[in-house]
C-alpha cells in the first residue's frame, strides 16, 4: 500500500484524512445532539454549568476546529498529490462526482467557520488550551462592530441559523447521503472499483 495516491488507489494519507474526517463528523453530530437532547443546556447567569452540558458542547467545538485544521492539510495534500483515475462513466457522472466532492470540501470549511463565529463561548480545545471566541477578536471589532455596526447578539442570529438549521440539519445530510449513495451505486450497481480505491481492499488492483 502506497503512502501517496497512485493511478488506481488513494494512498494511506488520503484514506486517513477521508475516514478520519468521516468519524469526526459522526462524533461532532453525536456530541451536539447529546448536548441538546440530554443536558439542561446553557444555564441563566449565576447558575453553575452542568458538567455534561459543558463537556459535550466542548467536544463538539473541539472536533469542529479539528475538522477545519484537517481540511486545510488535506487540501494541500490533494494539490501536491496525483488523483487516482476516475472509473468509466458519462461526462455528466464525472461532473456530478467532482461537484459533489467540491461541495463536501466546501462544507468542511464553511461549517466550522460558521460555528466559530457564531458561538458565544470560548473553545476549550479538548480541555488542553483555550481559543478565544470570535466576539473577542480584533476581526470582530473591525468587521462586525465597526464595519457592519452590529452587536454580537444581532450578528449571531443569521449565523446560527445557517450553522444549525441550513447546514447542520439539512445541507450536510443531503450531501453525505448523496455521497454515500453514489459510493454504493458504484459498488452494487456499476460494480466498479470506486469503493476499493478508498479502502484497503486490494481487490482487482495491481
Ligand atoms: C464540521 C463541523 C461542524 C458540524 C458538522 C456542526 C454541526 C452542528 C449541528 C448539527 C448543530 C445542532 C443543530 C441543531 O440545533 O439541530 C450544531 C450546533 C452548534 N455548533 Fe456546530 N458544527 C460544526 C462545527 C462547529 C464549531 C467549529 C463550533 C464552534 C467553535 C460550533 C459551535 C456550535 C454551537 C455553539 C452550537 C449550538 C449548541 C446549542 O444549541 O446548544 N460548531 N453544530
Ligand atoms: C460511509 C460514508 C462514506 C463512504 C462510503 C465514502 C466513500 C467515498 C469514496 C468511495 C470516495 C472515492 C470516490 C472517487 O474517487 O470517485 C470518496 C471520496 C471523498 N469523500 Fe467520502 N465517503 C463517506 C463519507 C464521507 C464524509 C462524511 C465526507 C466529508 C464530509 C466525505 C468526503 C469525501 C471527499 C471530499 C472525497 C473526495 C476525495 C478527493 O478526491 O479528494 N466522505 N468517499
Amino acid at each position: 500500500m502506497s503512502v501517496k495516491n497512485t493511478s488506481k488507489n488513494y494512498g494511506t494519507i488520503a484514506k486517513w484524512f477521508h475516514w478520519g474526517t468521516a468519524v469526526l463528523f459522526l462524533v461532532s453530530y453525536l456530541s451536539i445532539y447529546y448536548e441538546i437532547w440530554f443536558t439542561p443546556g446553557l444555564p441563566p447567569p449565576g447558575v453553575p454549568r452542568d458538567p455534561a452540558y459543558w463537556t459535550s458542547l466542548q467536544i463538539h467545538l473541539s472536533i469542529g476546529v479539528s475538522i477545519a485544521v484537517l481540511v486545510i492539510l488535506r487540501i494541500i495534500w490533494r494539490i501536491i498529490n496525483r488523483q487516482p483515475n476516475e472509473e468509466a462513466g458519462s461526462k455528466l457522472e464525472h461532473l456530478a462526482a467532482r461537484a459533489g466532492h467540491y461541495a463536501l470540501y466546501a462544507i468542511m470549511i464553511i461549517q466550522p467557520i460558521l460555528g466559530y463565529i457564531g458561538t458565544s463561548v470560548n473553545t476549550e480545545y479538548f480541555f488542553l488550551f483555550e481559543i478565544s471566541k470570535f466576539e473577542e477578536t480584533a476581526l470582530f471589532a473591525s468587521v462586525v462592530s465597526d464595519g457592519l455596526g452590529m452587536t454580537f447578539q444581532e450578528f449571531e442570529v443569521p449565523i446560527d441559523f445557517l450553522h444549525k438549521e441550513v447546514f447542520g440539519r439539512w445541507l450536510i445530510w443531503i450531501l453525505i447521503l448523496g455521497h454515500t449513495s453514489a459510493a454504493f451505486y458504484h459498488h452494487f450497481v456499476k460494480r466498479d472499483r470506486t469503493i476499493y480505491k478508498m479502502t484497503n481492499n486490494k481487490k482487482h488492483s495491481e
